[in-house]
């Protein structure tokens, strides 16, 4: 038996949760963040379990009990309250970003960079940053506050190949956040950007068209997009808007359904789930994924 199992801190973590993520070797935080103790004392620490888990390697995961000694104490942090959904065209956020500077957001800027639109807290970049020394990742997300706990996670972590910029994506954003950085952009996802699922609200999502020319400019040739939704109608419109854009294709990898209708893609390409995967994941519920090409 796990000796955090003993621990206040995993008391609030349910034994089949545990085995859950001990048996995928699941690496980041869990769904209890999206619960109603996201904020109490002992969800900090399960946090923190998560994110230490997440800096181990798979292998270890399954053979460690216990937290490293150096990772012990989560740094201190003000208690963090961010709206869960906020309306992307309020003119609270219609400002553009400040542009970063990105030679000092990376310990060695040239890198290849994955770029993850719709972060959150950057669960999936913590899990893949220590995994993948040789990429950069940076996290994008309208919500500044999240944003900022997510820096200061990446910082006590030490972790120098990831870093998070708080901007709204709308049309142009891209390009003006991008503008100083000199080196190649290899991945770009977005995973689970809704809650806009109703069809009023669809000039709220991320994915649109000027969004999709953006991504075009910025992707080097041969990069890869992740895309992916909770909810099919969104993952097909998101599909959509970027076949509709001429610098993008299927992979030749890519399977069918007997309607010729490309089928949606089982596995995450990263091998990792982010919050919001896995909470489909423990409810049974699918993803609608897909991996979209840069054309050369
Ligand atoms: C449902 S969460 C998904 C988070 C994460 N990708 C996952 O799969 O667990 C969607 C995230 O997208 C962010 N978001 C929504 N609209 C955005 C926009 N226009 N620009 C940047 N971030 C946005 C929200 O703040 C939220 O953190």
């Amino acid at each position: 038996m796990c000796k955090l199992w003993n621990s206040p801190v995993v008391h609030s973590v349910s034994k089949r949760q545990m085995q859950h993520y001990r048996g995928t070797g699941s690496s980041a935080l869990s769904t209890l963040q999206y619960s109603r103790t996201s904020r109490t004392k002992a969800h900090t620490s399960v946090r923190h379990f998560f994110f230490s888990v997440a800096c181990t390697k798979p292998s270890q995961q399954l053979q460690e009990n216990s937290l490293p000694e150096e990772r012990a104490e989560p740094p201190k942090m003000r208690k963090v309250r961010s709206r869960l959904h906020v309306n992307p065209l309020s003119p609270e956020f219609a400002a553009l970003p400040a542009v970063p500077d990105w030679s000092a957001l990376f310990e060695d800027p040239t890198k290849p960079l994955h770029v993850d639109l719709g972060c959150c807290e950057g669960e999936l970049l913590f899990a893949l940053g220590p995994q993948q020394p040789e990429m950069n990742y940076v996290g994008v997300d309208i919500r500044e506050r999240v944003v900022d706990r997510a820096k200061q996670w990446a910082a006590h972590l030490q972790l120098r190949n990831v870093s998070f910029v708080a901007a709204n994506v709308q049309p142009g954003t891209l390009p003006h956040l991008f503008q100083e950085f000199t080196g190649k952009v290899r991945i770009l996802s977005i995973i689970c950007p809704d809650p806009y699922i109703q069809k009023r609200w669809r000039n709220r999502r991320i994915v649109k068209t000027g969004v999709v020319d953006d991504i075009a400019s910025l992707l080097s040739p041969g990069g890869e997009v992740v895309i992916a939704s909770e909810y099919e109608e969104v993952a097909s419109e998101m599909r959509q808007l970027f076949l509709e854009n001429a610098s993008f294709r299927l992979p030749g990898s890519t399977t069918y359904e007997s309607d010729g209708a490309p089928a949606w893609e089982e596995y995450s390409p990263f091998k990792e789930l982010t919050a919001r995967e896995r909470t489909a994941r423990f409810a049974n519920n699918p993803i609608y994924r897909v991996v979209l090409e840069r054309a050369a």
